[in-house]
Order: C-alpha cells, then structure tokens, then sequence
C-alpha cells in the first residue's frame, strides 16, 4: 500500500482519501493503471536496487523478505522453458529467467512500469519481449507456457482473482506450474503501518470490502483486494489447479530493511507475504 514515498504520485493524482468500498474489474483496472504509470518512478527509486532492477542479468526476489529464485528454486529448471510473468513491472525476474535460459515473457498493465524494464534493457543483459496487457484476460493461446510467475504483480490489485487463475490455468500446459507471492492475508487486519501502530488488529479478516484511495473527484486511483487463505485455496482449485504449498517466509534476522509495510519489528510477529507453489494437473 501507498508510503510516504509516494507522495509525488499522490500528487499527481490529486488523493483525496482512503476508503473501504467495493470496487468492480473495470474500475480496479483502470485504478491500477493509473497509480502504476504515476507512480513506477517513485516505486524505482524507492525498490529498484533490492529488486536488482538494474543488475546487468536483473534478479528474482519474491517478496520484501528477500527469498531468491536462485536459492528457492520454486520454478524448478527453467531453461529452455516458456515462462509468463505476470505483473512483472520493469521485468528484472523475467530477464532473470531469461539469463538462466528460459524464453520468458513480461506482462503488466502499466506502460510506466514496462518503459522502466524497456529502459534497462536498452543497457544490455537478457532481453525479453514485454506486453502491455490486464492479467484477467491474457493475450496467449491455450496451454502456450510451461511456467507461470508473479511476484507480487497484479494478484492483489484484480477484483477478480479467481479470473486471473483460471487464464493462467488456460494458458499453461499440463503439468505446468504457476507460483505466485501475495501479501499474506493475515496482514489485513493490521493498519498498513511498519511500526507499533501496526501491530494492533483493528480490521476484520472476513472483510473483503477493497482498500481504495479516491482522487478529488471521487475516482479510484489506488486499490488492492483482500483474499482469506481459504479465499484463495479456492479460487486456485476452482481453475483447476493442484496446491503443493503455501510458502509463509520468516523475516531474516540480518534483514533490517523497511518496505511499506514491511518491517523487522513485524516481520518478527506474524508474516507479511505468501506464495502459492500450484500446478496444473
Ligand atoms: C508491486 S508491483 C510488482 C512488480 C514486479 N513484480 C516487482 O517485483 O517489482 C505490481 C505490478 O502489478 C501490475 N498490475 C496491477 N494490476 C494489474 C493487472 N490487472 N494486470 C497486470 N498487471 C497488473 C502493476 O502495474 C505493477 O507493475
């Protein structure tokens, strides 16, 4: 959710306020696309060097806790495969991907954020094509990928979640994987603050009514969709794909980087992020 750092988008877009009220595809579409294109300069300065945006061969990281793809491996091999990443932003893990041999694909609905990755690799390192397009209806034929990935893209920003999982379904092969990291659900019910205002629960967990900032005209300009665990387990069973494991990384010790949110006072608590390993069967 939106930080001090991101005052210049805010400005940009006139925030008004926060809110809590239901907000349909289309209109969370069109908040997303407009907060990602305001704000992909502030999310790179504020993001770029832990997410090795501009490291020659770019980087994995899933989430704030810093797990690597190189040491997680929650993709499995990956050379020589058809890899989608949805929601890849400037695309440091697809052109991470690319560098390990895979033929790997970007995703994103903000041209803001793609003309970062575009920018990056203007300076060389592995290229990989990007497409500007929304996760809830993927521009891909039928079982045209073996691997599917999105660290923290897109998942929780879509009103439609369950839509998202079963294109990824679509388009994945059989015996494909799709993994993907979220914020953990259990986050919702703590004010989004990293110090000890935010370790008090004071928002229901059975709430799913979206976090949504308005400009001053009363248009959404930011949102992000709640999902239970359950919620979740469901939608990804209902596509038509298998569970393996919901991964909940501890925050490490030596980390004392703050993110947002995220941070070692509550990382040490409860946790911040999830990732569901799934397959297609
Ligand atoms: C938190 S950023 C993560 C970007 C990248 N994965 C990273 O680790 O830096 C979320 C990304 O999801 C994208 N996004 C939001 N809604 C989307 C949608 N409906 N379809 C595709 N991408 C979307 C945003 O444009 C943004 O680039």
């Amino acid at each position: 959710m939106p930080d001090d750092c991101h005052t210049p988008a805010n400005a940009l877009l006139s925030t008004e306020s926060a809110t809590r009220t239901p907000l349909g595809p289309a209109a969370s579409r069109l908040a997303s696309q407009r907060w990602w294109d305001a704000d992909a300069a502030q999310y790179h300065d504020a993001h770029a060097e832990f997410l090795g945006v501009d490291s020659a061969d770019g980087e994995f990281v899933w989430c704030p806790e810093g797990l690597h793809e190189g040491d997680m491996q929650f993709l499995g091999d990956v050379a020589g495969k058809r890899v989608l990443e949805v929601g890849c932003g400037s695309a440091p893990c697809a052109r991470w991907l690319a560098g390990q041999g895979a033929h790997a694909v970007g995703l994103d609905l903000s041209r803001g954020m793609l003309e970062r990755g575009v920018a990056a690799m203007a300076r060389g390192g592995p290229q990989v094509p990007l497409v500007q397009a929304g996760a809830e209806a993927l521009p891909f034929t039928d079982a045209s990928f073996d691997l599917a990935c999105s660290a923290f893209g897109a998942v929780p920003f879509v009103a439609d979640s369950a839509a998202v999982m079963r294109e990824v379904a679509r388009i994945l092969r059989p015996g494909g994987r799709w993994v993907f990291s979220v914020n953990h659900p259990l986050r919702w019910i703590f004010p989004d603050d990293p110090g000890t205002p935010g370790l008090t629960a004071t928002i229901p967990y059975f709430d799913r009514t979206p976090y949504v900032e308005v400009d001053d005209t009363g248009a959404a300009i930011y949102v992000e969709h709640h999902r239970t665990i359950g919620d979740r387990v469901r939608e990804i069973v209902a596509a038509g794909l298998v569970v393996e494991d919901i991964i909940e990384p501890e925050w490490p010790e030596m980390l004392d980087r703050e993110w947002g949110q995220w941070s070692p006072l509550r990382g040490e608590l409860f946790p911040g992020t999830a990732i569901f390993i799934t397959r297609k069967p």
